[in-house]
């Protein structure tokens, strides 16, 4: 009997082919997003669930989720998902990482070279007629090369970001709640200080932490004033890392220069006083949003939840303790 597989919402056609060819597929084809009552009437009978970072899965959506095996989302980041609910209730939990990770770094620089450079305003003085004659201080931005990047969070995209930094000459700090090995730390040439430090010392900040609870709201008023004038702010992360009220208010008052940001906190809502702002270059939640990175994204999705259906270890498993525990399994 082949199982039964619910898609939250529209992903790569060939991810939806690769699993017709395996399941029954309850395909809701819209980018609309499943409500959580939604969602709750279209699972029964299902046992693998192709999510994405709309859907939210709150311990008490899991606790409908009966005849489950897998809830398998196309994004590294999970934070949509409450893990350990779905481990109390037996169910695997899947990300997509890696694939994104070269994407997303290509992406948080290029935020940032916006920011510094002034690419957006530069677009918008020319499109709108503005550009009468050339002057020696026209949109005068911030030097990037030989300038100082800070990184909080020096996982997988934090590294790549790095490396684009050495690429322009940088100097590299990092900040992280675990240290980088001894290796990377060698190969980027940075060196680990305290949060406050990075704040102050950098002319970039970089966010690549995950939203936790602890991360919440992890650069508000505080931190925006460690930072020097001068600098920008780039979030790539999760919008909730970031006070955004207190953001809007820094990049108005100009003790912040100016900001790179594809995230928010109630996306797709954003703080109306950001839209005023010229220094704040603002991105619709796109930095893995290379058509390879989206399509493959979607493919390893769906791969994770035909691995779980056919009983073998999903390869991107947020919950391994799960698998150990099944009857049998050596964890491998
Ligand atoms: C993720 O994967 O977590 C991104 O935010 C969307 O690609």
């Amino acid at each position: 009997m082949k199982s039964h597989v619910l898609v939250t919402k529209r992903v790569y056609p060939e991810a939806i082919e690769f699993l017709k060819e395996r399941c029954e597929v309850d395909y809701v084809d819209s980018d609309d997003g499943l409500s959580a009552e939604e969602l709750k009437r279209r699972v029964p009978g299902k046992h693998g669930i192709v999510s994405q970072l709309t859907d939210k899965f709150t311990a008490e959506v899991i606790d409908a989720l009966d005849g489950v095996k897998i809830i398998a989302n196309v994004a590294v980041g999970f934070d949509n998902i409450d893990v350990a609910a779905a481990t109390r209730k037996r169910i695997l939990v899947t990300n997509t990482p890696d694939v994104l990770t070269e994407t997303t770094a290509d992406f948080a620089f290029a935020l940032l070279l916006a920011a510094a450079r002034r690419v957006a305003e530069g677009h918008q003085f020319v499109h709108s007629g503005q550009w009468r004659r050339w002057t020696i201080d026209l949109l005068v931005g911030q030097d990037v090369h030989h300038r100082t990047l800070g990184i909080f969070g020096m996982g997988r995209i934090g590294q790549a970001v790095a490396r684009r930094g050495r690429g322009f000459s940088m100097k590299i700090i990092y900040s992280d709640a675990v240290r980088a090995p001894e290796s990377i730390e060698r190969e980027l040439q940075l060196q680990f200080v305290s949060k406050d430090q990075l704040l102050r010392e950098a002319d970039f900040v970089s966010l690549h932490v995950p939203l936790l609870e602890s991360t919440r709201k992890f650069i508000g008023e505080r931190e925006l004033r460690l930072m020097k004038p001068t600098s920008i702010l780039v979030n790539t992360s999760r919008g909730p890392v970031v006070d955004e009220a207190a953001l809007a208010r820094a990049l108005s008052e100009r003790w912040l220069a100016g900001a790179g940001l594809d995230v928010f906190e109630q996306e797709p809502k954003v703080h109306p006083e950001l839209l005023r702002l010229n220094n704040a270059v603002l991105a619709p939640h796109i930095a893995s949003a290379s058509v390879d990175t989206r399509r493959e994204m979607s493919m390893m999705a769906a791969r994770n939840a035909v691995a779980a259906l056919e009983d073998r270890r999903p390869e991107n498993l947020l919950n391994p303790e799960l698998w150990s525990q099944r009857s049998g399994r050596t964890g491998a």
